[in-house]
């Protein structure tokens, strides 16, 4: 098994709308659609359609949604000896997306509120063997937490996407981590400092490394991302794309930089490839409908 992801999984319920309701007030939105998300399973389907072997560790409901989300990962070729039915409703996010292709998410997290630290623990003999772990905070903290006091253990590196930004975090709990992917807001909660400009973000990021943690990459939307450690730092550029819906791009430049860097070692070339696989899903409709696998998007 190349990579493990320990996280969430949700169905996405994307409305596409020409401005949101003010209060009291129902507006018509043009388009619709369904389909499976959650930060989580978006980057285990985003590195599994590159070409690597993951593991889901992830709790479904027990409802409609949860046989689809199964479905999914299945088709996905992702294995889902480790995703868990749970007495719960599956995670849900509304999703609204703007005619400018910005977008709006709530997340019910549902059955992905009851991940526990024994649930990972009851893995540990399966992702042993993994070379990366992946993780977010759509789960508890306290999961998140001992995820890595776990990895630690058994000599495998993390990767840290700390989104939704979470002001219950604490950096302390999470500096046994190889790579920490913050977007912008998420790196100025986590650091307590501000990201106005690059000398800023460049500020914050040595906040996380002063912590411990060797690699901080900071995503930076259509500009591409910050690679940043105690000696260096390097800024890949991303191409300009024509973006209609942004939503899981962030996902998708995770899927794709955890299967990249895996496979090579190189963080720079992982962070170029990351940047082209995500830029390619902003030109698509949806979360996972929109992630090519390695040879549509020419990597
Ligand atoms: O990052 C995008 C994802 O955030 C969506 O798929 C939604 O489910 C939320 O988890």
């Amino acid at each position: 098994m190349d990579i493990a992801v320990v996280g969430s999984n949700m169905v996405d319920l994307i409305s596409y709308i020409n401005r949101m309701p003010n209060d009291g007030e129902t507006v018509e939105a043009p388009d619709f659609r369904m389909g499976c998300g959650g930060k989580g399973a978006n980057q285990a389907v985003a590195a599994s359609r590159m070409g690597s072997e993951v593991l889901m560790v992830t709790r479904v409901g027990n409802d409609m949604f949860a046989d689809n989300t199964i479905r999914n990962f299945e088709d996905n070729g992702i294995d889902t000896k480790y995703v868990m039915r749970t007495d719960a409703t599956s995670g849900v996010a509304p999703i609204f997306v703007d005619p400018q292709s910005r977008n709006s998410i709530i997340i019910v997290k549902g059955a992905n509120a009851k991940l526990t630290p024994a649930d990972v623990q009851g893995v540990k003999e399966a992702i042993a063997g993994c070379k990366l772990i992946v993780m977010q905070l759509e789960i508890p903290l306290d999961t998140v937490y001992a995820t890595i006091e776990l990895a630690n253990e058994l000599n495998i590196p993390v990767l840290l996407n700390p989104a939704p930004a979470d002001p219950a975090l604490l950096l302390d709990k999470v500096s046994g981590v190889e790579f920490i992917v913050p977007n912008e807001s998420e790196l100025s909660l986590l650091s307590g400092m501000p990201v106005d400009t690059r000398a800023d973000i460049l500020n914050a990021a040595h906040v996380l490394l002063d912590a411990g943690i060797p690699n901080v990459i900071v995503t930076l939307g259509s500009k591409g991302a910050l690679w940043v450690t105690a000696d260096k730092e390097v800024m890949v550029e991303a191409e300009k794309v024509e973006a209609v819906d942004t939503t899981g791009a962030g996902d998708a430049f995770i899927g794709c930089f955890s299967h990249t860097w895996t496979r090579t070692g190189d963080v720079a070339a992982s962070i170029e490839a990351a940047n082209k696989y995500a830029g390619d899903s902003v030109t698509k409709r949806g979360t996972q409908t929109s992630y090519a696998t390695a040879k549509e998007v020419g990597l």
